[in-house]
């Protein structure tokens, strides 16, 4: 043998240099992309909002197990308590609101009425759709608030990762975190935007989050006896991937409110407000035909403006403005009290300027300097 050729040890000692080597870069590495990722910050704080959230949700025994996945979607878990909208606040859906506790709340609160027959079992998917302002956004938070069952208000900003993979794993966490914390509603909202029809121009981390998405949800569709919902709701139903809308066989019309329900709906609006008695609300929800919900609020709040514009004329023309004193005076809640009511007239010029406005936004007009 000659002087070169390298003994046995001193083959096993390269070896082990190497694999040392190999560690400690590994381990260099790791630290170094997770010291760079600039999200680093942002997932600590995620999975301490859900730590304290589970703690509130009073499941602290879970908390343990939960992999840091699952951790970070459940930041996105939403405590009822917080939720300031009740059935009380919605007007005119009655119907549509008596389907969604039969169809989803009585289900998670009655399980034992739904086992006997396969008919019987709830739909893992439910959708509320219909023109924007019209109230789907305020149903959910509702059912959130008064199911009974864990909310998941799934941002789907937050699925997103720029790591390949790691969406993948974000995707796969919602299923298996509902499914730990069951009864639970994965609540997506605009949902048209997440899952819409899918293209080839899609990037190939997000076609495969949505391909993963829908086989965790058959997953779901597939386990009898599982209480996790997935509920969306969008106003641009038609864009929506046609293998989504058939994993959500529950759909709830959430149309612009007839004249009936824009009466309900200004009633409960101006329920604590003090009206002249020549406001005829009859002909109020008469003449805003195609309002939508929030167009009748809008209405009323600046309705409502008109007279504390009036007061603020009438304290600028008295010079009182830069007197602190008596800037003091008008700002009493005696003298906010003595506000006038709102008039019929008042409604009428909010009504009109809306619909000029809506009217210049169709034909794209500006409607700058028509006041
Ligand atoms: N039926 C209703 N009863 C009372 N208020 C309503 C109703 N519908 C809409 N509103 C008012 O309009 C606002 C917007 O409603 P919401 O966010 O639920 O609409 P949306 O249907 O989700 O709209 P989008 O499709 O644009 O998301 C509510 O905060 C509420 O003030
Ligand atoms: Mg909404």
């Amino acid at each position: 043998m000659s002087d070169n050729s390298i003994t046995r040890a001193e083959l096993i000692s390269i070896f082990i240099r190497a694999g040392i080597l190999g560690i400690c870069s590994y381990f260099a590495v790791k630290w170094m992309v997770n010291t760079l990722d600039p999200t680093r910050k942002q997932k600590r704080e995620a999975q301490l909002r859900a730590e304290r959230l589970l703690s509130r949700l009073g499941v602290k025994d879970l908390k343990t197990q939960l992999n840091e996945y699952e951790l970070s979607i459940a930041a996105q878990l939403v405590d009822p308590q917080s939720i300031d909208v009740t059935w009380n606040d919605i007007a005119g859906l009655e119907d549509v609101i008596d389907d969604i506790k039969a169809t989803v709340i009585l289900p998670i609160r009655t399980p034992e009425l739904f086992v006997r027959s396969e008919l019987h079992q709830p739909p893992k998917g439910v959708l509320l759709h219909g023109p924007p302002g019209c109230g789907k956004t305020m149903i959910a938070k509702a059912t959130a608030k008064e199911a009974g069952a864990r909310f998941i208000n799934l941002e789907v900003p937050a699925l997103t990762d720029k790591w390949y993979g790691e969406s993948q794993k974000l995707a796969a966490a919602v299923f298996t975190l509902a499914l730990k914390l069951q009864p639970c509603i994965i609540f997506i909202d605009e949902i048209d935007s997440f899952l819409r029809s899918r293209e080839t121009h899609d990037h190939e981390a997000t076609a495969m989050m949505k391909a993963q998405f829908m086989i965790l949800w058959d997953g779901l569709i597939s386990a009898k006896h599982c209480q996790v919902i997935v509920m969306g709701a969008t106003n641009r139903p038609q864009d929506v991937d046609k293998a989504i809308l058939r994993r959500m066989p529950a759909m709830f019309q959430i149309q612009l409110p007839n004249k009936e329900k824009r009466r309900a709906i200004i009633d409960l609006v101006l329920e604590r407000e003090d009206l002249n008695e020549n406001v005829d609300l009859v002909t109020i929800a008469d003449i805003t035909e195609g309002f939508s919900g929030s167009d009748l609020k809008e209405m009323c709040r600046s309705s409502a403006m008109f007279r504390v514009k009036e007061f603020s004329t009438q304290l600028l023309n008295n010079g009182s403005a830069g007197d602190c004193d008596e800037r003091e005076e008008f700002t009493s809640p005696d003298v906010i009290s003595s506000l006038r009511p709102m008039n019929m007239n008042d409604f009428l010029s909010a009504i009109q300027k809306m619909k000029e406005s809506k009217v210049s936004l169709l034909t794209g007009h500006s409607m700058i300097g028509l006041d």
